[in-house]
This record gives structure tokens, C-alpha cells and sequence, in this order.
């Protein structure tokens, strides 16, 4: 490759991380602020009766869940663009507790999911697919595997992102397609992280052996 082709390639690499990453900082901020905010108002008529008497396990996961939201998109730009300084290994920290607290909540919520096994299956299998993610992104790091954190980091991002594409997929089959909420809950509930972890394979197989991923 020669010098001038090598820079237009690290200029549209550049220009896809700013796409990629701004897409997503606004479609979570659009989640966060319409969809996750109103629950720190903690009274009957904003939980319903269908949160209400669950409603400490929910504050403890929607805490955890914008924190993790809103740091993990930092943290992928400063990981992706090799600034992992101090800001980076402090926002990882927080990003790893975030996961933990709202991760456990998130079990205990799937679990008392009342009279859907399909539904609650899904948000199960969303939540193990978080823990094991984000601790293989934490298991490479401490064996000093960059690299192999990176990817992991991506797939963990993925997976937290799920929650953002549940709620647009729920929206989208209800309006669109007419489907009941429980049809379009249960059909999101695995495909929201279970489809892009699969889309992402590929793109992390391309990055590796193109070099995107380059440790400096
Ligand atoms: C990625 C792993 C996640 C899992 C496994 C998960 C799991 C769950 C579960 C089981 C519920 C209760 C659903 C019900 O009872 O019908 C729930 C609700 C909720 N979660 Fe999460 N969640 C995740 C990520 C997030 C993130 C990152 C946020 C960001 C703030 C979030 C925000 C919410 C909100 C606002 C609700 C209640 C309202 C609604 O259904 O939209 N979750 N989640």
C-alpha cells in the first residue's frame, strides 16, 4: 500500500467511527431521555401496576443500565482511537460496575416477569449474554490481550446496546405490523442482541485481518 492510499484509508476509517459511534450516542440519548430518565421519578402513577411492586429492582438496573449506555459509547471512542490512559481505565471501571449492578438486576427482573416463559426466556438469555461479554473483556485485559479486549468491549457494547433496539423493534412490529406487545416483547427479547451480535462477527473478522484494529 502505498503512502497516499494509506492515508485516504485511515480517513474513511476515521470517517465510519464517526458515523458508527455518533449513530449510536444519539439513538441512546433518544432512549436514555425518552424511555429511561422518567423512572428516577419513583411514584405509582409513573411505574404502573406493572413495575410498581418491583420497582427498586428497576431504579437499581435503569442506574446502572444509562451509566452503562453512556460511558460504554466514551470508552469504545478512547479504546478504538488508542487513548487508554488514566480517563480510559477509570471510565472502564465504572463501565464493568454499571454492567454488575444493573446485570443482576436485570436477572431479577427477567425472573419475575409474570406469565410469559418465551418473554422472560429472551431478557434470561440477555442478561447472561451482558456477563459474558463484558467478563471476557475484562479476562483479556488482565492477560493484557488488547486486542482480543477490543473485540470483546464491541460484542459487550452490542449486547448493552440491546435494550435500545428492543424498544425500537417493539415500537416498530406494534405500529407497522399490528403485532400484540407480547408477540413484538417476545420476538425482541431475543433477536434485539442475538441478530447484531451475529452482524457484528463478521465486521470484527474483517477489522482483524484488514488491520482496523491495530494495537499501537
Ligand atoms: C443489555 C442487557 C439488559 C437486560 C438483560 C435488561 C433486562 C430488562 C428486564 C428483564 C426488564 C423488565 C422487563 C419486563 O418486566 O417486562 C427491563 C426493563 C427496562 N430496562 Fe433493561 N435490560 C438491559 C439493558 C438495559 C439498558 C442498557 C438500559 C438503559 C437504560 C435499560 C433500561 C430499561 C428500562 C428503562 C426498562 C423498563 C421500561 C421498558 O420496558 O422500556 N435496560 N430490562
Amino acid at each position: 500500500m502505498n503512502a497516499i492510499s494509506a492515508v485516504a484509508g485511515r480517513r474513511s476509517l476515521r470517517a465510519w467511527r464517526v458515523l458508527v459511534l455518533g449513530s449510536l450516542a444519539i439513538a441512546a440519548m433518544w432512549f436514555i431521555g425518552t424511555r429511561a430518565l422518567p423512572y428516577f421519578n419513583v411514584t405509582d402513577a409513573q411505574y404502573g401496576p406493572y413495575f410498581w411492586p418491583r420497582r427498586w429492582g428497576l431504579l437499581l438496573h435503569v442506574a446502572g443500565g444509562v451509566t452503562a449506555l453512556g460511558v460504554g459509547i466514551v470508552q469504545l471512542w478512547l479504546g478504538l482511537t488508542n487513548r487508554t490512559a488514566a480517563l480510559h481505565r477509570a471510565f472502564g471501571k465504572t463501565y464493568v460496575g454499571a454492567v454488575i449492578v444493573s446485570c443482576s438486576a436485570g436477572f431479577y427482573l427477567a425472573w419475575t416477569i409474570p406469565g410469559s416463559p418465551a418473554y422472560a426466556a429472551g431478557l434470561t438469555a440477555l442478561c447472561v449474554a451482558w456477563a459474558v461479554t463484558t467478563s471476557m473483556a475484562v479476562f483479556a485485559i488482565r492477560r493484557r490481550n488488547v486486542l482480543q479486549h477490543r473485540e470483546w468491549m464491541m460484542r459487550s457494547y452490542v449486547v448493552t446496546f440491546g435494550f435500545v433496539v428492543f424498544r425500537f423493534g417493539v415500537d416498530a412490529l406494534v405500529r407497522w405490523k399490528g403485532m400484540s406487545p407480547l408477540d413484538a416483547q417476545t420476538i425482541m427479547a431475543w433477536g434485539a442482541w442475538a441478530v447484531p451480535l451475529v452482524l457484528l462477527e463478521p465486521l470484527i473478522q474483517l477489522g482483524r485481518d484488514q488491520g482496523f484494529f491495530r494495537v499501537r
